[in-house]
């Protein structure tokens, strides 16, 4: 019988993991099948004991119900735990379920494919919600000289500051409290979705500076537009879907897809 996952969203409709996946299996002539769930806001549990019951195997989780997934998955993973969210769920061999999330780990793959400063670096990362909490532990991972989160509600950005602390130099404030130059600044606020730019210095970026955001589309973003007319380099978050995406697929059946043909693909299909 056909493998089946699916990604659960809502809405769901525009999402490209369904294209990601069925090209990732495409590679190693897998016979899987993989759509896209809208599930009702109230009824993930249901929506995902459903799926199982009808040849599901995993799953992608995204908005709004990583935080759901984070709690009906009877075993987690160390940075599923450390990130309060799932954006991966495997069915278990005993049947039970199994959360992770690979969100943050593919940011840093595609972060790494950019070259991007990270080991030593000055790293700013822009917002403190659910998105930046996921990304944080590999961040640190990569070992920058200091990681600032800044966001619009400092108090929210002090206290993720805290939260990751004792995995290295991490400090938190307000956009008004940012000081000196960034070798990597990483935009995780949504602000870009309602084309608003968060209020930046203006002398933001050290010399060879990345700009990234974790949002995509067909046009660059506010933020990116902004940070290419300041002189750094600019990568929107298609690569950070794509790469997510094949770190689930990795969890799921065993095997790393390329992802570098994917992007060229994606991006002249958009
Ligand atoms: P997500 O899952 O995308 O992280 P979230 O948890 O609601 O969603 O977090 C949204 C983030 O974008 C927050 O950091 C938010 O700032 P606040 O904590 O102050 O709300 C940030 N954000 C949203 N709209 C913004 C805007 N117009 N300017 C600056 N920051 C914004």
């Amino acid at each position: 019988m056909t493998d089946r996952y699916c990604v659960f969203g809502h809405p769901v409709g525009h999402s490209r993991s369904p294209r990601i996946h069925a090209a990732f299996a495409e590679q190693f002539g897998d016979d899987i099948a993989y759509e896209a769930i809208e599930a009702p806001v109230d009824g993930f549990a249901e929506a995902w004991r459903d799926f199982l019951a009808h040849g599901g195997k995993g799953a992608n989780v995204t908005v709004p119900f990583k935080e759901d997934a984070f709690r009906l998955a009877d075993v987690l993973s160390p940075r599923a735990q450390r990130a309060g969210a799932v954006n991966t769920l495997v069915l278990g061999k005993q049947g039970d379920t199994y959360g992770d999330t690979t969100d943050g780990v593919g940011l840093v793959r595609d972060l790494q494919a950019h070259a991007a400063p990270l080991e030593g670096a000055r790293i700013l990362v822009l917002g403190a919600g659910g998105a930046v909490r996921g990304v944080i532990e590999p961040l640190l991972a990569a070992q920058p000289a200091v990681l600032m989160i800044a966001n619009r509600t400092s108090g929210k950005a002090h206290q993720l500051a805290a939260d990751f602390a004792d995995l290295g130099e991490t400090t938190g404030g307000g956009f008004d409290e940012i000081v000196g130059t960034f070798d990597l600044v990483v935009n995780g606020t949504s602000a870009s979705l309602g084309g608003d730019l968060p209020p930046l210095p203006d002398d933001l970026f050290a010399d060879a500076a990345l700009a990234y955001d974790m949002m995509y589309g067909v046009e660059p973003t506010v933020f990116l537009r902004w940070a290419a007319e300041r002189g750094a380099r600019t990568v929107d978050g298609l690569g950070m879907l794509i790469e997510q995406a094949a770190e689930s697929y990795f969890l799921w059946r065993n095997r790393r897809p390329e992802t570098a043909p994917i992007r060229e693909l994606l991006r002249g299909e958009m």
